[in-house]
């Protein structure tokens, strides 16, 4: 909260290409908030880099991810949109939240855990304290809610921990933000595997759906998608494959479950997954095609960039100051 004005922040990574995963558990959701909140959405490139990225690849997620925040309907009048690493207040920030951070608590997050086993060779201290910059970035804007998907919830959950910690000592720091779950697209599974959730990283292209898959891929990808035995179309922990394409479907055209189920009733698994294909290409056919639109313009990408960075700042810099007056930290002006 900022003055009277509640705040929603969220971030993605440009660690590699966008999924439907990122777009209904996380993005599509921002949005809503611009009408009655202060919202600050930001591509994390430093978190990016606790895992080895080619620099010129990030370079053009980084573009990638902004034009498609805008492709998504995020107008820059109404949100803040920026690029981490220009505002240095969140890795300063991170720094002192490392300093009232146990070890313990890092060691039990599961994505450490997760990606420390994927990257055996490169278990760096910034994966560990992953964690901290991610604290830093939700409480350097006084966050009330922060839209994710339900694979960042128990880091959210460590942020208020730290939040209430700080707030403990230093009454009065920081605002203790909520993780807001969309209650559909909270964990999108991969079509290779639905027992995995759908992830930018995965090796495996026919495992994920990109929000910039053309057509013809998209329909491919879920004609191939695994299914369960079996020829109904029913939601079940029984039919995890069948399930999870039924979640993209009720994402996409907003039908319940026993509606999907009416729907294909005596249909087979076929023709069902040809309409998760037709819906999930028609929704995303309009943000394809403002995304060549933004991409195309760099220069206004750079100008956006510099602008969100500008309006971000500001409010960094107040939180920044706030900690560091009360830490003891001597401040000159
Ligand atoms: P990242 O870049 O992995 O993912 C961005 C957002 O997409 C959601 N998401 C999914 N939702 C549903 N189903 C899926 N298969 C799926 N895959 C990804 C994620 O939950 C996330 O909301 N640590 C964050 C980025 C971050 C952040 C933040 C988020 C950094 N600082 C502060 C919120 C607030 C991450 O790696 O997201």
């Amino acid at each position: 909260m900022f003055g009277e004005q509640k705040v929603s922040f969220s971030g993605v990574q440009p660690s590699g290409n966008l999924t439907i995963g990122n777009y209904l558990g996380a993005i599509r959701n921002f949005a809503a908030y611009a009408e009655s909140y202060k919202t600050f959405y930001c591509v994390v490139d430093e978190h990016a880099i606790t895992v080895r990225q080619v620099p010129a690849e990030l370079r053009r997620r980084t573009y990638e991810t902004l034009a498609l925040y805008l492709s998504c309907g995020l107008d820059p009048e109404k949100n803040t949109l920026y690029v981490q690493s220009m505002v240095h207040e969140h890795a300063e920030l991170a720094w002192i939240l490392n300093c009232f951070t146990g070890f313990g608590e890092l060691s039990r997050m599961t994505q450490f855990k997760d990606k420390s086993a994927r990257h055996a060779d490169n278990i760096n201290a910034g994966l560990f304290a992953y964690p901290t910059l991610m604290a830093a970035d939700i409480l350097l804007y006084q966050t009330d809610v922060g839209p994710v998907g339900v694979d960042q919830k128990q880091h959210v959950e460590l942020t208020r921990d730290i939040a209430e910690r700080f707030n403990q000592l230093y009454p009065g720091t920081f605002t203790v933000p909520e993780p807001v779950i969309a209650k559909n697209g909270m964990k999108i599974m991969s079509l290779a595997d639905p027992t995995k959730k759908m992830s930018k990283s995965d090796e495996n292209p026919n495992a994920v759906v990109y929000i910039l898959d053309d057509r013809d891929t998209i329909i491919r990808k879920f004609k191939r998608a695994v299914t369960d035995s079996g020829a109904e179309v029913s939601y079940t922990p029984e039919k995890p494959g069948i399930s999870n394409l039924m979640t993209i479907y009720s994402c996409f055209t907003g039908k319940t479950m026993p509606q999907i189920e009416k729907e294909f009733d005596g249909k087979g698994y076929g023709d069902f997954k040809l309409a998760v294909g037709e819906v999930t290409a028609d929704a995303l056919a309009p943000v394809q095609a403002n995304f060549a639109r933004y991409l195309a313009d760099k220069g206004a990408l750079e100008a956006q960039m510099k602008k969100g960075a500008e309006e971000a700042s500001y409010y960094a810099r107040r939180t920044l100051s706030k900690v560091q007056k009360k830490l003891g930290f001597v401040q000159i002006r």
